[in-house]
């Protein structure tokens, strides 16, 4: 009935998360409030390595894509997982570093890195530097030569691949801003420079095709690409260049109509393409990185309301509101992302209301979701909404001057609060 086992529906009827009751969590922390089950997101990162070792003789490594959520204590249950980290900006890198992040296991990427993005990696011994263009690669490699240092990093390459997704986060196709393009010979003359560089040390070819995605073919021809891409370096400069990045985008449930993959399936095609590859072309397999985001948070989290008032619109539609909405979680006024709700107080109860579940913003966008299916909903109620742990938090923001909630981690039966509700104090501290 749920998207992930860490739910369930106890004797009150009320939907439990991590053998806790949400609604005595709403009680306790209040509402809106993040709730991440602890356990579920350890099994995901579990399925990746055990899926490298059954399938690629452990020969890989996933790195959580911390843009999907970043705060100190994901960083250090993912490291405790033996994960690597993949930032995209000097707050991420800060965060994991100051979580005590293993810099040696984390990839900065992004498309315009800044100067002091650049330096702050290289000072703290970013394990890889994923370059997105050649003027980047230009800039790292002049302050790699004044700090005497040799970078280590990667390419992001565009494989001219259309992975059938949301246009907004379709990212593998030539008309894209990040990376350097395949087709036009721009990725070959960089890797050419970067390998005559001897300030930079090329350790990696990287693509990621997009998000949310539910095939496993677009991801296999990606891998063949860029083993293609592999081979041609290797021709023009004879440099085998020893790791393959994949990306992430795996796809997760959000609702019924959502079928992922089980990450083995994906694991054991994408492995057996490579190796294929890698017999075609007479060279040695490569080591293989990947960088799930969405499938390690996203099923784990809830986000949970107070219902304030329930506006029926006779023969036009009933609004339930909420005391959040697109602050913090914009996914359905951004992409009209699907979501599926329940009222946790009557969990147990058949869903017999379409609703339009409406945010307290002023902005008439500011919707989590339309026609969803809920139980009667009251004033007072607690609604919850699943799969909100990827792209919620750190997503969010204080529009209408509105505090960001709190992310409270749970664990068999008890609950810890890892990020603090923010106050009204928080939101005028920067104010002058
Ligand atoms: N690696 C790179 C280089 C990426 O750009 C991304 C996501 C990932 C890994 C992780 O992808 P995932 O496994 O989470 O799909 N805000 C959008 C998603 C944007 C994803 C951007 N890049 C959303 O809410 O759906």
């Amino acid at each position: 009935m749920f998207v992930a086992d860490c739910f369930d529906v106890n004797e009150k009827g009320h939907l439990t998360i991590g053998g806790c009751d949400t609604v005595g969590l709403a009680e306790e922390y209040g509402t809106p409030l993040y709730v991440m089950d602890e356990m579920t997101i350890r099994q995901a990162c579990r399925l990746y390595q055990k899926s490298f070792q059954e399938n690629y003789d452990g020969h890989g490594m996933a790195f959580y894509a911390s843009k999907a959520l970043n705060c100190k204590e994901l960083c250090r249950i993912v490291a405790e997982e033996g994960l690597g980290l993949d930032v995209v900006s000097g707050g991420e890198l800060y965060t994991a570093l100051k979580a005590g992040f293993d810099p040696e296991k984390i990839h900065f990427h992004g498309n315009n890195k800044t100067q002091d993005e650049l330096n702050m990696a290289l000072d703290n011994g970013v394990g890889v530097i994923v370059m997105d263009n050649l003027d980047e690669m230009k800039r790292l490699d002049q302050l790699a030569a004044e700090k005497g240092v040799t970078a280590q990093v990667s390419m992001r390459i565009k494989p001219g691949i259309d992975a059938h997704t949301h246009s907004f986060i379709r990212t593998g196709q030539i008309d894209s801003k990040f990376g350097f393009a395949l087709e036009t010979g721009e990725a070959l003359e960089a890797a050419k420079a970067a390998i005559a560089s001897k300030n930079l040390n090329l350790k990696e070819i990287h693509c990621h095709i997009g998000s949310q995605i539910f095939d496993i073919d677009p991801f296999v021809l990606a891998a063949e690409v860029m083993m293609g891409f592999r081979k041609q370096i290797k021709d023009v400069t004879g440099v085998t260049v020893e790791c393959m990045n994949l990306g992430g985008g795996f796809g997760i449930k959000y609702t019924d109509r959502d079928h992922p993959q089980p990450y083995n399936a994906y694991m054991s095609t994408v492995a057996k393409a490579v190796k294929a590859k890698a017999k075609e072309y007479d060279m040695p397999v490569p080591f293989i990185c990947l960088e799930p985001g969405r499938s390690i948070v996203g099923e784990s989290g809830i986000t949970l309301y107070t219902v304030g008032s329930v506006k029926v619109i006779p023969k036009i539609r009933t609004y339930v509101s909420i005391d959040g909405g697109m602050t913090d979680n914009p996914r359905y006024a951004l992409y009209k992302s699907s979501y599926l709700a329940v009222i946790a107080d009557k969990a147990g109860q058949p869903a017999v209301e379409k609703v339009t579940i409406a945010g307290k913003c002023c902005e008439s966008g500011d919707l989590i979701q339309e026609d969803a299916m809920i139980q009667e909903a009251a004033p007072g109620d607690t609604l919850a909404v699943f799969s909100t742990g990827a792209y919620n938090y750190s997503m969010s923001s204080n529009y209408n001057r509105i505090p960001k909630p709190p992310i409270v981690m749970v664990k068999a039966g008890s609950s810890r609060v890892i990020v603090k509700r923010e106050t009204y104090d928080d939101l005028i501290k920067n104010d002058v």
